[in-house]
């Protein structure tokens, strides 16, 4: 098991990483919180296979849970599902003393982090992720939202979990389209950060060729996976440490994300997983970074190469060139009007690139669209 600490300005928490948790979640919270009523956030699927284990697990502990269990998918992330929440906590009696836990994916976590930072002005709340991506990612750091009709997570806060339970064990029931896009983010970070992370992921591929990147990972004998997830979250708690509040470093996290919005929203939020939005950004922006000079395509083959492998979907028929330029200017990440890319300039090295030429931009959309980058 893996004890990894989070500082941020706000708060510093430990992340659990390792396999069986789930049935000592209530052993583990009650080293960190007081015995209290708990409002535990979930969705149908994740529910079904850990809903009643982890209930169960803080009743043993002294706690006195109550289940909240959502539909599932992007559309949970909204205020009616928020005051949902509220309602059932309310009518729980949670007060200030009581407490929340997010038990599920990347949709589950921000919505009921979200929920914690604003009833009655902020109670404790416990991040137990079971999504590859919200164990390398979104568990991590912090920001809790839920979507406005206008755009993605334009509700929210920074508000730091009082700590995080990854059980691995949990991505085995784990489909493997959504295990695909939480590798999306492993290879950001790669990308990004760490050189010799983007070089294991790509040492994987060539063991892989049998098996898929998630049956290898899974082997229960395999030690990569948790060595992965540590690496990421080590990589974004370092991030977050330097720049909680996303002034300066922490945008590079954004990387594939411009792009990747963009196609999310130019699609409705219904076609591609986040996850696989952000690993056709990451292919887009690397193209980008070729044409503007400042990335070899040598590089840009190996970041395709990975990104390959998870068999992102193609773009679907009648999205054009510029319903997705039109979303990339929507992009709440606009800075005094200018779109700001995070490109790289070799594996392990990225850089900010304000307003690239508009031809080279529709270039690119262009390429994706004709699947000629993926
Ligand atoms: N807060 C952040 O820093 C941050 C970072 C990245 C992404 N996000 C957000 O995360 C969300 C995407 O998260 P996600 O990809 O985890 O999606 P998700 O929460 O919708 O989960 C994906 C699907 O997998 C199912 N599932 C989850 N765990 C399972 C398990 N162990 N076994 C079987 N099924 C399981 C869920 O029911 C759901 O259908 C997006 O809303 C995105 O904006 C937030």
């Amino acid at each position: 098991m893996f004890k990894i600490k989070i500082k941020t300005d706000q708060k510093a928490y430990p992340v659990y990483l390792g396999r069986g948790m789930i049935d000592s979640i209530g052993s583990v919270i009650s080293a960190y919180l007081p015995a209290c009523s708990i409002l535990v956030v979930s969705d149908r699927n994740v529910s079904l296979y850990y809903g009643e284990r982890c209930l169960e697990s803080l009743r043993r502990a002294g706690f006195k849970p109550y289940l909240e269990v959502l539909e599932g998918g992007e559309k949970d992330k909204s205020l009616t599902a928020a005051s949902t929440l509220y309602t059932r906590a309310l009518e729980a009696g949670l007060d200030r003393h009581a407490a929340i836990v997010a038990l599920g994916g990347g949709v589950t976590g921000d919505l009921a982090g979200f929920v914690a930072a604003t009833y009655l002005r902020g109670v404790p709340y416990v991040q137990v992720p079971t999504t590859l991506l919200a164990m390398v990612d979104s568990s991590i750091g912090g920001k809790v939202a839920v979507n406005h009709p206008l755009g993605k997570n334009l509700i929210g806060a920074f508000y730091q979990p009082s700590l995080v339970i990854s059980d691995v064990d949990t991505l085995n029931t784990l489909p493997e389209r959504e295990f695909n896009a939480g590798l999306a983010e492993l290879v950001k970070y790669g990308v990004i950060w760490d050189k010799k992370l983007f070089e294991r992921l790509e040492s994987l591929k060539s063991l892989s060729r049998r098996a898929s990147p998630r049956g290898l990972l899974l082997e229960i004998d395999n030690p990569w996976l948790l060595k992965f997830i540590a690496r990421a979250v080590l990589i974004k708690g370092e991030i977050v440490c330097r720049d909680e509040r996303e002034k300066n470093l922490r945008r590079v996290l954004n990387f594939g994300h411009t792009f990747g919005h963009a196609l999310e929203a130019a699609t409705g939020y219904a076609y591609y997983l986040h996850g696989e939005a952000v690993a056709c950004g990451m292919a887009m922006a690397a193209r980008l970074a070729v044409l503007l000079n400042i990335l070899d395509p040598a590089s840009e083959r190996r970041i395709k190469t990975l990104l390959k492998q998870l068999k992102t979907p193609f773009p679907p028929q009648g999205l054009n060139k510029d319903t997705v330029a039109e979303a990339l200017f929507y992009d709440k990440k606009k800075e005094g009007g200018e779109l700001v890319f995070v490109l790289p300039t070799a594996p392990g090295r990225v850089l900010m690139y304000k307003a690239p030429p508009f031809s080279l931009m529709e270039q690119v959309i262009e390429e994706y669209l004709r699947g000629d980058l993926l």
